[in-house]
C-alpha cells in the first residue's frame, strides 16, 4: 500500500517497513518460494501498491486467485494480529480497476496477436521446430513479404506454406533450401498448435499492447492474462508473454530516469520461458529485459526456485524477494546455498538458514536503493493486500466485463481480412477454374479426333472387306466353274459316245459333285446371299463354257449384294 508520504510500503522488518524504490523499480524483480509459501499474495500486494501510485500492471492469473485484486478485501482476525505489527491503524479495503483478458475469449477480452506480429522466431519456439525447420519458416516469412501476403492467423501460415511446398523447386533458387520434410514437419505442429487452441491466438483485432498502460481514476489498471487453461500448453503461454515483451519493447518510447516505471509487468511461472529454450533465444530474451528498462518497463519473475532462471537473467534482477524453500534433499540443499549467495549478507542472521524457516507470508527481502545497489537482506513480514484474497465470483467477472470500455470491448470481435489464404485460395480456384477449362478443351479436341480417326477406319474396313470378298468369291467360282466344264465336257462326250444307265448314273454323279462342290462354297462364304448368287451362278454355268461361266458368277455376286 502507499505509505502517508506516496512510499510503495509492502512489506515490513525488525527495522520498520520497507519500500520499494520507484526510480529503480524499473530495474525489474524476483519473487519466488516453494509452493503455498505466498508468492502470488506477494504479487497482489506489489501490484496493488504500483496501482495506487498510478502505475499500470500486466500479470497472468494462473489459478484464478488473482482475480480477488478487482474487490476489496475485508478484515480477518490474521490481518488484526498483523495491522499493530505493520502501524496500520485503519485498512483502507479497496478493489482495483482490473481487465480481464483470455486468450480463449472465455473469461476475458481475447488477447491475440498475429503470425507476422509474433514473428518466425518466437512462432518457431511455440511450434517446437529444430534449425532446419525454422529456416524454412524465416524463408516463408520472406516470400509472404516479397509477395505481400499478409500472415495474419494460422490458416494463412498454412496456407502459405502449402504454396511455399508447392513452389519449392521455384523459391529455392532464390531464397535457399526448403525441403519437403520440413515443410511437412511445420505442417505437422500447426495442426498441433491448432488442436490446443492456436486458432484463437492468431488473429485480428490484434491487441494493442498501449492498452496495458490506461489508468482510471488516477489508479494504474490492473491487466490481469486469465491463464489456468494456457498454463496447460507451458510454452504458449510462455513465447506469448515474450512476444508481449517484446513489443512492448519496440513500441515504447525510450524515456529517462523516473520517479515510478511506466508499467510493472508480472511473469509468473517464469521458469517456463527458459524450458528447452534455445541458447540464441535465451540470449535474445535477456537483452529483451536488460533493454526495455529504458522505456520505463519493470519485470518481476514469478518461480519456484531462482535457480530456475539463468544466471544472466537472474543477474538483472535487482528487486528480491524470497519466500521459504525446502531444503529435503541435498540437490534442495545446494540450491538454499546457492540462493542465500545472492543476497547481501545481514549479520544479525545466516540467510541459508532463514530461507528454510520462514513463515507463510514472510520473506528474505532485498530492494535497491537509490544508488541501484542491493540492500542489505532483511527478514519480512510481507503487508497483506487491500483488496479481496481469492477468486471472485463469475458474476463479479461479468460486472467488471461490462464496465470496461468500449475500445477494449471491441476485442471481442473477429476480423477475418483478406489476407494470405484468401489471396492464395482465390489464386488456386482461379487456376483449377483455367485447369478444367483447358481440360474440358483438349478432352473435345481428342473426342473430335477419335471420331474422324473412327470415320476413316470404317470407310478403310468395308473397302477392303468387300475387295476381300470378291477375291474369295472369283477363285472359288472359278474352281467350281472348272469343275462344272470338265464334268459337263465328260458328260457331252458321253452323251455323244452313245448314253447308257451307267452314263446316266455316271452324269448324275458328276451333278452331284458339282452340287458338293456348290454346297462347299456356300459353306466357306459367309454371305448365304452371295452363297444363294453362287448356286444360281453354277447352275446358269452348267450351260456355256468356263470362261463366261466366272464372268458370269461374279456379275451375279457383284449384282446380289
Ligand atoms: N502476505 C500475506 N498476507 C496474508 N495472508 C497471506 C499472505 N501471504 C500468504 N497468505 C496466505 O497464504 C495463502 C497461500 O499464499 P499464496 O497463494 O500466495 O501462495 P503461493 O506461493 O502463491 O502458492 P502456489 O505456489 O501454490 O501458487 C494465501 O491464500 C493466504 O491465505
Ligand atoms: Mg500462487
Amino acid at each position: 500500500m502507499l505509505s502517508a508520504d506516496n512510499k510503495l510500503f509492502v512489506a515490513h522488518c525488525a527495522k520498520g517497513p520497507i519500500y520499494i524504490n520507484g526510480q529503480m523499480a524499473n530495474r525489474h524483480g524476483l519473487i519466488a518460494g516453494a509452493t503455498g509459501t505466498g508468492k502470488t499474495v506477494t504479487l497482489q500486494v506489489i501490484a496493488e501498491t504500483f496501482s495506487q501510485a498510478g502505475v499500470p500492471c500486466f500479470m497472468a492469473d494462473m489459478k484464478g486467485d488473482l482475480s480477488g485484486i478487482s474487490q476489496a478485501g475485508k478484515m480477518s482476525g490474521f490481518i488484526e494480529k498483523r495491522c499493530p505489527e505493520f502501524g496500520i491503524e485503519d485498512p483502507k479495503f479497496a478493489g482495483n480497476p482490473t481487465r480481464f483478458y483470455d486468450v480463449f475469449g472465455e473469461q476475458g477480452f481475447p488477447m491475440r496477436t498475429t503470425v507476422s506480429a509474433m514473428g518466425p522466431q518466437l512462432l518457431s519456439r511455440i511450434l517446437d521446430l529444430n534449425d532446419t525447420q525454422e529456416g524454412v519458416l524465416n524463408i516463408l516469412f520472406r516470400i509472404a513479404d516479397d509477395s505481400k501476403l499478409l500472415l495474419l492467423d494460422l490458416k494463412d501460415l498454412r496456407m502459405m506454406l502449402d504454396f511455399v511446398g508447392k513452389n519449392a523447386d521455384k523459391f529455392t533458387t532464390q531464397y535457399g533450401n526448403i525441403s519437403s520434410a520440413s515443410v511437412g514437419a511445420i505442417q505437422r505442429s500447426i495442426l498441433t498448435l491448432e488442436n490446443q487452441g492456436g486458432q484463437q491466438f492468431f488473429g485480428e483485432p490484434a491487441f494493442d499492447v498501449a492498452d496495458l498502460l490506461d489508468t482510471e481514476n488516477g489508479r494504474g489498471v490492473m491487466n490481469v492474462l486469465v491463464a489456468d487453461k494456457l498454463m496447460l500448453q507451458p510454452k504458449l503461454y510462455s513465447t506469448f508473454l515474450l512476444w508481449l515483451i517484446t513489443e512492448l519493447y519496440a513500441r515504447m518510447p525510450e524515456v529517462g530516469d523516473m520517479d515510478l516505471p511506466k508499467l510493472v509487468f508480472f511473469f509468473d511461472e517464469a521458469h517456463t520461458l527458459f524450458e528447452g529454450t534455445s541458447k540464441a533465444l535465451v540470449d535474445k530474451i535477456e537483452q529483451v529485459i536488460r533493454l526495455i528498462r529504458s522505456k520505463g518497463v519493470g519485470i518481476y519473475f514469478v518461480t519456484q526456485a531462482p535457480t530456475d532462471l539463468p544466471d544472466n537473467v537472474l543477474g538483472q534482477l535487482g528487486n528480491r524477494v524470497q519466500h521459504a524453500l525446502r531444503a529435503y534433499t541435498p540437490k534442495d540443499q545446494k540450491v538454499v546455498r546457492t540462493v542465500a549467495d545472492t543476497f547481501r549478507a545481514n549479520p544479525e542472521f545466516k540467510t541459508a538458514e532463514v530461507i528454510t524457516e520462514l513463515a507463510t507470508g514472510e520473506a528474505l527481502v532485498s530492494f535497491l536503493d537509490e544508488k541501484g545497489a542491493p540492500s542489505v537482506v532483511e527478514r519480512a513480514k510481507i503487508l497483506f493486500p487491500l483488496s479481496q484474497i481469492g477468486a471472485i465470483s463469475d458474476g463479479q467477472r461479468l460486472d467488471i466485463q461490462n464496465a470496461a470500455p468500449a475500445r477494449i470491448k471491441e476485442y471481442s470481435a473477429v476480423i477475418d481480412r483478406e489476407s494470405a489464404y484468401e489471396i492464395l485460395t482465390a489464386q488456386y480456384e482461379a487456376q483449377a477454374r483455367a485447369e478444367e477449362k483447358a481440360l474440358q478443351k483438349k478432352e473435345k479436341e481428342e473426342a473430335k479426333a477419335a471420331k474422324e480417326k473412327e470415320k476413316a477406319a470404317t470407310k478403310k474396313s468395308s473397302k477392303n472387306s468387300k475387295g476381300l470378298n470378291r477375291t474369295i468369291l472369283g477363285t472359288l467360282a472359278t474352281a467350281a466353274a472348272t469343275t462344272f466344264a470338265r464334268s459337263l465336257a465328260n458328260s457331252a462326250a458321253k452323251t455323244i459316245t452313245g448314253g447308257s444307265k451307267k452314263t446316266a448314273s455316271s452324269s448324275k454323279k458328276s451333278t452331284s459333285t458339282g452340287k458338293k462342290t456348290a454346297s462347299t462354297t456356300k459353306k466357306k462364304t459367309t454371305s448365304s446371299k452371295s452363297g444363294s448368287a453362287l448356286q444360281k451362278a453354277t447352275k446358269s454355268a452348267a450351260n456355256t463354257v468356263t470362261r463366261t461361266i466366272t464372268n458370269e458368277v461374279l456379275k451375279s455376286i457383284l449384282n446380289g449384294r
